[in-house]
């Protein structure tokens, strides 16, 4: 694991432990006591006591009709009634059958008698819960036992049942239990705790390891780069600084390769310059004493040899026309030899170009197309008008037997990403596709008394601008050289 990773693992896990920590340290008493002030065992207590005082009420009230059942049956007054008649018996029955919670009295004839039962009923709603005491009766002639009905309301003794089931026990349960609920609290917070640790440590890791990837490609570039392979790129994914890092170490690396190419180039350029400056100096020295020889002996034959007299014109002729041959290429040369290094001063583009073409009336159908506005770049005025007078010569030579009107276009134009573009493009024969890498090497040339420097110096001048060249095929028919030139610093 990176130093970044373990970084990021420790904050993340100090971020979601710390404030968790807090939180359970501060929430344990505040737990305890509404767990104390919850599951309070005076509570438990009195809610039991509750229950016993029902239980008690339910006691008394059977007791209650159950004395109420035996004083009838033992008091004097159904004997005082059974002597009024059977019609004052059943008035008694209906008056203790009328009490609240009484159902039924009833009179029963004593074994042996035919008299009729004697019954009071009062009908009650809802739904009870019945009992009937049966007790003997004394004194009453031809009735031995009497049944007395009570009841109590089912609705309400479900009511306290379900309160001792659901509520009473469950809560005498939990505060029997109160430990463990704050034994679980704690347990399933330290779980809470783990979990989160774990998710922040996973999280922590991916991230960290996303970006630590991200960062090591980058590392590996940059190595390659430092060990020489210019052409080393990232893919800068995402939109975030490592991305921005990313994409600025491929525009470092691509200014670095175009800067090498820069470098190389003027290198053998440098080369050739050398070589070109030694072969003029071995050729001119012999020229002037080999011209002189033959002028001499020329002048010196005084004999009347008429054919000798010819070719001795004749090779005078030839020696003084090559020679004069021989001097041109050697100026050339040494003129590509002593081609001064670029001086930048500020410029307007379009000035150079209309200057330059006013400046060449005898180029045929030359025509600029520039913008109105002023093109502002850095510039050697001078070199770079060497330059654009090569490529307009060439188009010049180029159409020099072609069939048709000439037209040559010197087009001046803006980068929309900054600097300026420069184009020669004539209807001429054009350039082989296979030939237009090397014209632009010195002494490669088509014509009888060309040196083949002329496209080399211009890419030299190009190239010494910061700049570029390049050669296509032009849509008037001829070639297309595109000078592209970086903005002004
Ligand atoms: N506008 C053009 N149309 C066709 N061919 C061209 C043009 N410009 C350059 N060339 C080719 O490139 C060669 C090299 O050109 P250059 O370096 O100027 O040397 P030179 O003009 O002395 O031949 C030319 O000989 C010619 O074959
Ligand atoms: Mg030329």
């Amino acid at each position: 694991m990176g130093r970044l990773e373990l970084k990021l693992l420790a904050l993340l896990v100090l971020l979601t432990g710390v404030p968790l920590g807090v939180a359970f340290w501060l929430s344990g008493p505040l737990f305890e006591r509404s767990l104390g002030a919850g599951l309070n065992p005076t509570i438990a207590r009195a809610l039991e006591d509750a229950v016993d005082v029902y239980g008690e009420y339910v006691r008394a009230e059977k007791a209650r009709q159950e004395a109420v059942a035996r004083s009838l049956a033992d008091s004097r007054a159904l004997a005082d009634a059974a002597r009024e008649g059977p019609a004052a018996l059943e008035r008694t029955l209906r008056r203790y059958a009328a009490a609240p919670r009484v159902f039924r009295v009833v009179l029963d004839p004593a074994e042996g008698s035919a008299a009729p039962p004697i019954e009071a009923t009062t009908p009650r709603e809802g739904d009870w819960l019945r009992r009937t005491v049966d007790l003997p009766v004394e004194g009453v002639p031809g009735y031995g036992r009497l049944r007395y009905t009570f009841g109590l309301e089912r609705a309400f003794l479900e009511r306290f049942e379900r309160m001792e089931t659901e509520v009473i026990r469950p809560f005498g349960a939990l505060t029997a239990d109160r430990e463990r609920v704050a034994d679980v609290f704690a347990w399933s917070f330290i779980g809470y705790l783990a979990g989160a640790l774990f998710i922040a440590a996973g999280v922590s890791v991916y991230v960290g390891r996303r970006v630590t990837r991200r960062l090591q490609h980058l590392r590996e570039a940059m190595e390659a780069v430092a060990a020489g392979e210019l052409d080393a790129r990232v893919e800068p994914a995402g939109r975030d600084e490592v991305a921005d890092l990313a994409r600025d170490f491929n525009q470092m690396a691509e200014r670095l390769g175009a800067f090498h190419h820069r470098v190389q180039y003027l290198t053998q350029v440098s080369a050739w310059q050398g070589i070109a400056r030694k072969l003029a100096h071995e050729i001119k020295n012999p020229l002037t004493p080999i011209l002189l020889s033959v002028q001499q002996v020329h002048r010196s034959y005084k004999g009347d040899d008429a054919r000798f007299r010819r070719t001795l014109d004749t090779a005078h002729e030839v020696v003084e026309q090559e020679v004069g041959t021989l001097k041109r290429l050697v100026e050339n040369f040494s003129r590509f030899a002593r081609l001064p290094a670029v001086t930048l001063a500020p410029e307007d583009l379009v000035a150079v170009a209309r200057e330059l073409a006013a400046a060449h009336p005898e180029i045929d159908g030359l025509e600029v197309v520039a913008p109105a506005a002023p093109l502002p770049l850095d510039l050697d005025r001078g070199l770079f008008r060497q330059a654009l007078t090569n490529l307009l010569k060439n188009a010049h030579e180029a159409l020099r037997d072609a069939d048709g009107p000439p037209r040559v276009v010197l087009r001046v134009e803006p980068i929309r990403e900054g600097g300026g573009r420069v184009v020669v493009e004539d209807n001429g024969p054009g350039v082989a596709a296979d030939r237009r890498a090397e014209v632009f090497e010195p002494y490669v040339t088509d014509k009888h008394d060309g040196t083949g420097l002329g496209l080399a110096i211009v890419k030299r001048i190009v190239v010494e601008h910061g700049g570029a060249i390049t050669l296509d095929a032009s849509p008037l028919g001829g070639a297309r050289f595109e000078i592209t030139l970086p903005p002004p610093a």
